[in-house]
């Protein structure tokens, strides 16, 4: 397996393979959700390239850039195991320069939940995929659900930028108690993670709920009363578009979640 320091060293090895390249871009702290990203880009492609890098540009001052965790030797071994190709990990150093062209989320639906709650967090995402995907020219790209909101504004900039990769979404990997994985877990206690369990039970419930009704207002409240948690950012029930909807329609909707438990902030969602 190839370790790639640099974008040069990346570009490089890019002009050296033939057939089609799956991308998996990750901050690292691989879990079990990431190995779903590379097996099914193993499966789907002759050649796999994962991407880690924390990308500073994508927090906001005050959130967890410092302590994000990682384990690279360890993420190293997992995608050696899983048979990936290439491992590319660049620094900020090599990534950003000063005084750059800046890529700006979409001003609406970059701004609302995640981006309402995390001003800027989008513009960062977009830019830095912006630059994997140049450097990298994938054929296929992989993303979790988990991160609805980033999944729909990729898909938008890859139309908006004419690039031509498709984006394959992949559906969330819970633990066997429904707590979906996130590399963020690590920093809740026991007792904080049983109340977590309290987001995928309410997720579930709603989903249930919308089979016999489609009154938002109702299953919110059922939502309400599941959640234990200690600040709850929102609970939003948006189309595969993102846009806000007052009626359930199925196969049409998501139900998203974010919310803290302790100092740890969490966000899951279902797609009915
Ligand atoms: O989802 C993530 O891990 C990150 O936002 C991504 C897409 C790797 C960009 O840094």
């Amino acid at each position: 397996m190839k370790i790639l320091k640099s974008p040069k060293e990346a570009h490089e090895y890019r002009k050296t393979l033939n057939g089609s390249v799956g991308f998996v871009p990750t901050m690292g702290a691989l879990h079990e959700g990431h190995l779903t990203l590379i097996k099914r880009a193993k499966s789907e492609n002759e050649n796999v390239i994962v991407s880690i890098f924390v990308n500073p540009t994508q927090f906001l001052p005050g959130e967890d850039l410092d302590k994000y965790p990682r384990r690279l030797e360890a993420d190293f071994e997992i995608c050696k195991r899983a048979g990936v190709d290439a491992v590319f990990t660049p620094n900020a150093e090599n990534m950003y320069s000063e005084d750059e062209i800046l890529i700006k989320a979409p001003k609406i639906k970059g701004y609302i939940l995640e981006g309402f709650f995390r001003p800027g967090h989008f513009d960062g995402v977009l830019q830095v995929v912006n630059k994997l995907f140049n450097i990298i020219k994938p054929t296929r790209a992989y993303f979790g659900k988990k991160d609805a909101q980033q999944l729909y504004l990729i898909n938008q900039m890859v139309k908006n930028f004419f690039f031509d990769i498709k984006i394959v979404p992949v559906d969330t990997v819970r633990e066997k108690d429904g707590l979906a994985l996130s590399s963020r877990n690590v920093y809740l206690s026991p007792e904080e993670r049983k109340r977590a369990l309290s987001i995928s039970k309410a997720l579930k419930r709603a989903a249930k709920l919308s089979t016999v009704t489609d009154n938002i207002d109702e299953i919110k409240k059922e939502m309400m009363n599941i959640l234990d948690v200690d600040k709850l950012q929102y609970i939003a029930f948006v189309d595969r578009n993102f846009n806000y909807i007052n009626k359930i329609k199925h196969g049409d909707t998501i139900i998203l979640i974010a919310a803290y438990i302790g100092t740890t902030r969490l966000i899951d969602n279902i797609w009915i």
